[in-house]
């Protein structure tokens, strides 16, 4: 009868690990690359963008540039890649970049490598999740601060006074300010149907 018990416990035991411990969706090394260099073209993309108008036309015509080409860079994406594609950050400049919260999770990671020196040019973030039985992969990588970016996210002796002013108007609740040179901006975050 002791014999039988333990037998049962054990089985009930295996079941129950079985049943918690769900095995997550494997991401393949093709899907890995794939994203890799969507977020990668998607940054370079609106850093060339970024700079070129900044040379031409000066900082301030460059604000509503970027917040323009952003929106819409990050739908041409999605559209032509099957991807929802964005940035996100704790400081956001605009509301819609604050994260949801696995993006907050990966952005903590990030932000707790970085105290301890330990952010690398290949830390990345990788997860799957399932909604209404379709499971997705979620990808996110650092975004670093660059000189060019204090123009409009450093110090606020930094920010010409025209460019506030745009900035201010535009943006009521600005956040993204005060950044030193490779300070953790925020990350690119990628949503990919599996
Ligand atoms: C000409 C001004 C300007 C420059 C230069 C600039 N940004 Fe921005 N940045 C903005 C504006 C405006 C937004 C809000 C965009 C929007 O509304 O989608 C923004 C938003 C962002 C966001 C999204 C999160 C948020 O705060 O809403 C990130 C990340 C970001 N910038 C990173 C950078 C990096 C990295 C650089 C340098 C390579 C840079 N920016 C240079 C103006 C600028």
């Amino acid at each position: 009868m002791k014999t039988f018990i333990s037998s049962l416990l054990i089985f009930i035991l295996i079941i129950s690990i079985g049943c918690t411990d769900k095995p997550k969706t494997k991401i393949s090394e093709d899907i890995k690359k794939g994203l890799r260099k969507d977020a990668k073209e998607f940054m370079e993309s609106l850093k060339t963008i970024l700079v070129k108008e900044m040379q031409t036309n000066g900082v301030v015509a460059a604000v509503s540039v970027c917040s323009d080409t952003a929106q819409v860079l990050t739908n041409n994406y999605g559209v032509k890649k099957g991807i929802y594609i964005k940035r996100v950050s704790f400081k956001n400049r605009n509301e819609n970049d604050a994260p949801n919260k696995i993006e907050a999770e990966a952005l903590k990671t990030f932000e707790e490598l970085k105290r301890k020196g330990e952010l690398k040019e290949t830390t990345e973030y990788f997860t799957t999740i399932e909604e209404d039985g379709i499971t997705s992969v979620i990808y996110l990588k650092p975004i670093l601060v660059q000189a060019p970016c204090l123009s409009c996210h450093g110090s606020l002796d930094q920010i010409g006074l025209e460019v506030k002013d745009v900035i201010r108007k535009k943006y009521r609740n600005d956040k993204a300010t005060g950044y030193q040179l490779d300070d953790l901006r925020g990350a690119v975050s990628i949503q990919k149907t599996l």
